[in-house]
């Protein structure tokens, strides 16, 4: 059900106008978008979401900006049990997280599965930007990359992804852990993925020293459809490469999408 049908009895006509279709929910907490205008009726809105789904336990409301180098977009409680941490499950991965202190996202779930879908037999995998693993698990827990390098600079996201590491059973052997600057990294790996799309172009040059030659970059950005051409042009002026594929990967403003960028080093 939709949140505005559910909402239908508890706001206005005009109220409703106002309200989003529908909200993220990780783990057992609803995020809401609530508009300044209906901050009064947040509660309302909250306790009816709450009593309507049996797996949600806490309904939080989503600041309007993701903040700073860790990219946390922070909540506050409006009802239900009072925390933030929840264990998220998501392609047959465990996530435990905590939504004010890690970046998380359950809108990237397919496209996960899709780079996970170009991973060969074999491969060195280095997921720069890693969080609490959502990429790095799934590839390491389902494809037969030989190799999965993780890292993050937020301790916190690495706190958790220690423990998504050992949730999921992974092999620890095909595992490694760092918590350090991307941009300290010297690596060959042969797909490389670069999740810092508010700061995509600051590490480009982060993504072709870390590719072997003939390997991938997954390049995530934020652009318009015109800003895109600017952002394919800067990754051909960083270094050699052919772009594979654009793939839009939702929206994050009126007429600004997240971009995923595949190109192979020559
Ligand atoms: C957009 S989030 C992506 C996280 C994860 N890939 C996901 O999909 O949930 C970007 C991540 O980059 C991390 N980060 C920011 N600057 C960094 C740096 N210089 N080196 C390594 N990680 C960094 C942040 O802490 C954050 O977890």
């Amino acid at each position: 059900m939709g949140l505005k049908d559910l909402l239908k009895n508890v706001l206005t006509k005009e109220e409703l106008s106002l309200v989003k279709r529908s909200f993220d929910q990780v783990g057992s907490i609803a995020q809401l978008e609530v508009p300044e205008e209906l901050k009064s009726k947040e509660k309302i809105i909250a306790e009816k979401v709450l009593h309507s789904f049996k797996n949600i336990k806490t309904v939080v409301k989503k600041s309007d900006i993701t903040q700073g180098e860790y990219r946390i977009r922070p909540v506050k409680i409006l009802v239900g049990e009072k925390t933030t941490e929840t264990l998220h499950k998501e392609n047959g991965v465990l996530l435990k997280l905590d939504l004010n202190k890690t970046f998380f996202t359950p809108r990237l779930s397919g496209e996960r599965l899709r780079v996970l879908s170009r991973i060969n037999k074999g491969d060195v995998v280095a997921d720069l930007f890693c969080g609490v693993g959502p990429y790095s698990i799934l590839i390491a827990k389902f494809s037969k990359a030989k190799k999965v390098i993780m890292n993050d600079l937020n301790k916190n996201a690495v706190y958790y992804l220690e423990q998504n590491i050992k949730l999921n059973k992974l092999d620890e052997k095909r595992i490694e852990v760092y918590n350090r600057d991307a941009k300290s990294f010297k690596l060959k790996a042969d797909k490389v993925i670069m999740n810092i799309p508010k700061f995509s172009e600051s590490f480009l040059k982060t993504a072709f020293k870390n590719c072997k030659v003939g390997g991938t970059v997954f390049y995530y950005t934020f652009a318009n459809d015109e800003e895109l051409k600017d952002r394919v042009k800067e990754i051909k002026r960083a270094g050699d490469c052919r772009i594979l594929r654009k793939t839009k990967c939702g929206d994050i403003g009126p007429g600004t999408y997240r971009w995923c960028i595949d190109f192979k080093k020559l």
